[in-house]
């Protein structure tokens, strides 16, 4: 179940977003931007500072998927690669959340073997005290700590995504 007050609200997110895309427009003035989407999870927030940022861009999308409930496997499962080249590009990866780091870690590894002519990472949620490796973090919406939660993107068993603010959710057994 999810709980019933927003772990953060509506007005919260809006507010970070509208702050991150104003340091990445700042940041970023002069260049080209490849922003790419993590799917499923980062759909919303992707789809939300992409509008706000303030620089030519192309988009693209990867989709990957390594958890299984509430647990990550380890293992990431590559469902869609990129249909851009990343050569020579200034690759801004756009995910939802960083836990253990793992999936950013792999994707990271991946399109750096490509050669872009940089790549920064913008995560709107940290959970710092889950990563088992390390992954440079470029921007980040709030760091929270380890809570499980849904909405705005996140999910459980891919349900909740649809939520427009973020909660914490409880199983039946932790009620
Ligand atoms: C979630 C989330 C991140 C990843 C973070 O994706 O969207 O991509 O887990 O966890 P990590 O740092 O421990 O690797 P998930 O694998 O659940 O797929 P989804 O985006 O389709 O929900």
């Amino acid at each position: 179940m999810v709980t019933g007050k927003p772990f953060l609200t509506v007005e919260q997110i809006e507010k970070r977003v509208q702050e991150l895309a104003a340091e990445i427009s700042n940041d970023y003035e002069g260049k080209d931007i490849l922003a790419v989407g993590i799917l499923k999870g980062a759909f919303m927030f992707f789809s939300d500072i992409v509008k706000l940022i303030q620089v030519p861009m192309d988009i693209d999308f990867l989709t990957v998927s390594s958890y299984v409930k509430k647990e990550s496997t380890g293992t990431m499962n590559m469902h869609a690669d990129l249909r851009e080249n990343v050569r020579d590009r200034h690759v801004l990866l756009i995910e939802d959340i960083v836990d253990t780091g793992l999936t950013l870690n792999h994707i990271r590894t991946l399109l750096l073997e490509r050669k872009p002519a940089s790549l920064k990472i913008c995560s709107f949620l940290d959970k710092k005290s889950c990563r088992e490796i390390e992954v440079p973090l470029d921007y980040v919406g709030y760091a929270i700590p380890n809570h499980y939660i849904v909405g705005y993107g996140l999910d459980y068993e891919n349900k909740f995504r649809n939520l427009p603010y973020i909660s914490i959710f409880k199983s039946e057994d932790q009620e």
